[in-house]
């Protein structure tokens, strides 16, 4: 029978028999599936794993401090925070197409591995085991969304899954990948995890790279981690986290529309709602969050953030339309 303990103990013998005494690297998201995985791959391993916490440009409002100080303080596992905005911002330049976005950035996280990678064995000198292996956070449904189940066509490419270059020079360790979002929370629970991290919402390795529709630039990426923000704080102050599996905030950067705002016309973007309740991410319907909250996170959007003079809400259940725009 299925139990966190079986699921633990099962993964951390099969994780040192494939390590040994070699090394491992693990990417830190922020959000639950990473920080579950290094947790078990940290007990099966101990300090012969690194997380890498790859800074792509991408994140939310606050995001790096969170992982840098939460993720830390709950498991004492050594840390490797690589700035890499400029790498990827550069890569993604004059790009629109959500699955080509997808292989950039997926692509773009192997090759900072890769350097931390020569980074890390460089400091443990001579008598340092080389990093084969990198620790992925993959679920079962990013498996199977990305084409990698049985008799399932392409939806998108995870970033961790079908997102990866074809030269990869590391082995994976997947210990999540049979797992569903709802085991994973209880396998972070079971490990110690504090409740911050488990019952964090969910939040894609691409980050806002692929909630942009259109080109991703610095200026987009600011006023939508603006918008963001507003529209957390305010869901987070209705108590309504635990109500709501996840919010992604869209902005539409190719799409304008007129208004009138203080005194004149205004020529600005949409910034798009998508609060959905789920179970498992692979289905999902959109969420009747009360008026006044939207009316509210409306009202604070177009007077807080530059250039933007609409919200719209996204009333599309999964199937047909997916979590993400893109
Ligand atoms: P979709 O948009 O396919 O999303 O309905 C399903 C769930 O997966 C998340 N998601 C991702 N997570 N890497 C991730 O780590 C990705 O490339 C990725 N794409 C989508 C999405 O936020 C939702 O929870």
């Amino acid at each position: 029978t299925w139990t966190t303990g079986n699921v633990i103990e099962e993964q951390v013998e099969a994780i040192r028999e494939q390590v040994g005494t070699r090394r491992a690297i693990c990417g830190l998201s922020g959000g639950v599936d990473s920080a579950v995985a290094a947790a078990l791959v940290q007990r099966a391993i101990g300090s012969q794993l690194t997380c890498v916490y790859v800074d792509h440009g991408l994140m939310r409002k606050g995001e790096t401090e969170q992982v840098e100080k939460d993720f830390v303080a709950a498991t004492g596992v050594q840390l490797k925070v690589v700035d890499a905005e400029e790498r990827f911002l550069t890569a993604l330049q004059g790009v629109s197409d959500p699955e080509e976005k997808r292989k950039i950035i997926g692509r773009e996280f192997i090759r900072v591995f890769e350097q931390a990678q020569a980074e890390i064995v460089a400091e443990a000198g001579a008598s340092g085991e080389p990093v084969e292996f990198l620790v992925q956070g993959t679920l079962y449904p990013d498996v199977v969304e990305s084409g990698g189940g049985t008799g399932t066509a392409n939806i998108k490419s995870h970033h961790n899954v079908g997102g990866l270059p074809e030269d990869l020079e590391f082995q994976l360790i997947e210990p999540l990948r049979k797992l569903f979002k709802d085991e994973v929370r209880m396998v972070g629970q079971e490990l110690g995890l504090p409740e911050e991290i488990v019952q964090r919402q969910p939040f894609p390795g691409p980050g806002l790279g692929i909630r942009i529709v259109g080109e991703v630039t610095k200026e987009r990426l600011d006023l939508l981690r603006e918008a963001d923000a507003i529209a957390r704080e305010e869901l987070t102050a209705a108590g309504l986290d635990r109500d709501i599996w996840q919010c992604p905030v869209v902005l539409l950067a190719d799409v304008r529309s007129v208004g009138v705002q203080g005194d004149g016309r205004t020529y600005g973007h949409p910034i798009v709602l998508r609060p959905v309740s789920s179970e498992d991410a692979m289905t999902a319907d959109w969420s009747r969050l009360p008026y006044e909250v939207l009316a509210k996170i409306s009202t604070r959007i177009t007077n807080e953030v530059r250039d933007v003079n609409r919200v719209v809400l996204d009333v599309t259940s999964k199937p047909p339309g997916t979590i993400e725009w893109e």
